[in-house]
């Protein structure tokens, strides 16, 4: 099967050029992200392999069923890019990698909650100036602290279970509570967990539910030092009252791998034309928010683990097969 494979980069190629099966597929790997200019190079092809910020929007998966394509296999687990009563109705059918390595994203956020926390990228910057002064730079223990976790899957549990380890008490809120998550953390609203927890992360898909459950109202009745996680989705949060928030001083910081309007500047490579997103450029300015380019997911392991499912599923559909990853 031809595949068109949109958004590669260099790290992905040999990755899927050496996946198991990967002698049944043909992948041409396109630069370009998919959008509404774009979806014309998949004509030729039977099917398209996309990521976190390609477009499949209504629009863009007509185009792509009018010039054949048939299935679209997600390199990654959320799904909210796809616009899947289009795709149900057109017959296009829609592969996804639900799980690669919770521990390449849980270990993400804890790499960027020990960053913003004991400030090291800043210790590292003064130290290559050969600036030795501590002045700016005290941290807190994270042992006795409360953490909150929103999303008890196979992240969040993760993410759960690291943070006990430093000695944390851990809160959860998942709508489906899970009892093994319950041997080491209290399930509380999240209403109480936005006014006990000193450090928050989100491990929840974006849906219509979860779209800006961070707002004015829970900012509101945090903590005034708690610190926020999201490697999750960026419209997790509504980013506007969370740059008022950080302006006043209203909580403690930010750690953020993904940002509600990323799509377009995230895995591309701006510093000569600058940010035109304003929303985007305030938030570099803040000294306690760190924030990193949706890499969460990007380690070995997590790589091989991607390519091997994707090109599986591919293969999966190609035969005509039911497949356990379709969504
Ligand atoms: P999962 O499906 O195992 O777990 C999601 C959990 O969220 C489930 O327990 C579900 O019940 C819960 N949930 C659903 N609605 C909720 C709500 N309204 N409030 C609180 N919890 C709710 O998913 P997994 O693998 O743990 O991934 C979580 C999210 O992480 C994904 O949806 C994706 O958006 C994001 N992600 C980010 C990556 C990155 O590189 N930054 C990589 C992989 C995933």
């Amino acid at each position: 099967m031809k595949v068109a494979f949109f958004s590669a980069k260099k790290y992905e190629e040999c990755v899927f050029k050496s996946a198991q099966q990967s002698g049944r597929i043909e992948y041409d790997f396109l630069e370009v992200r998919l959008t509404e200019q774009t979806a014309q190079l998949a004509k030729g092809y039977e099917a398209i392999c996309c990521f976190v910020n390609d477009v499949l929007s209504e629009k863009v998966l007509t185009e792509l069923h009018k010039i054949g394509i048939r299935l679209v296999a997600l390199r990654c687990a959320g799904f909210n890019n796809v616009h899947l009563p289009t795709a149900k109705k057109l017959g296009i059918r829609v592969v996804r990698v639900p799980e690669y390595s919770p521990y390449a994203v849980a270990e993400h956020a804890l790499a960027l909650l020990m960053t913003l926390n004991r400030k090291t990228h800043r210790a590292h910057a003064r130290v290559r100036e050969l600036n030795f002064s501590l002045e700016g730079l005290v941290g807190f223990d994270l042992h006795g602290k409360t953490v909150g976790v929103i999303g008890t899957g196979k992240i969040g549990q993760v993410f759960a279970q690291i943070m006990k380890g430093f000695g944390c008490e851990i809160l959860t809120y998942d709508p489906y509570p899970n009892e093994a998550v319950k041997k080491y953390a209290t399930y509380v609203s999240l209403e109480e967990m936005f006014k006990r927890a000193d450090v928050i992360s989100l491990h929840c898909p974006l849906t219509e539910n979860t779209r800006h459950m961070i707002g004015k109202d829970a900012f509101e009745m945090m903590k005034p030092n708690v610190v926020i996680i999201n490697t999750g989705r960026g419209a997790l949060i509504d980013t506007k009252e969370m740059v008022e928030a950080l302006k006043v001083h209203r909580i403690g910081g930010a750690c953020l791998d993904v940002y509600e309007e990323e799509e377009g500047i995230f895995f591309t490579d701006q510093s000569n034309e600058g940010i035109q997103d304003d929303m985007l450029a305030r938030l570099t300015t803040f000294p306690n928010v760190v924030l990193t380019s949706h890499q969460a997911f990007l380690t070995n392991e997590a790589l091989r683990n991607i390519a091997d499912t994707t090109t599986n599923n591919i293969v999966c559909v190609a035969e005509n097969r039911s497949c356990p990853n379709e969504i």
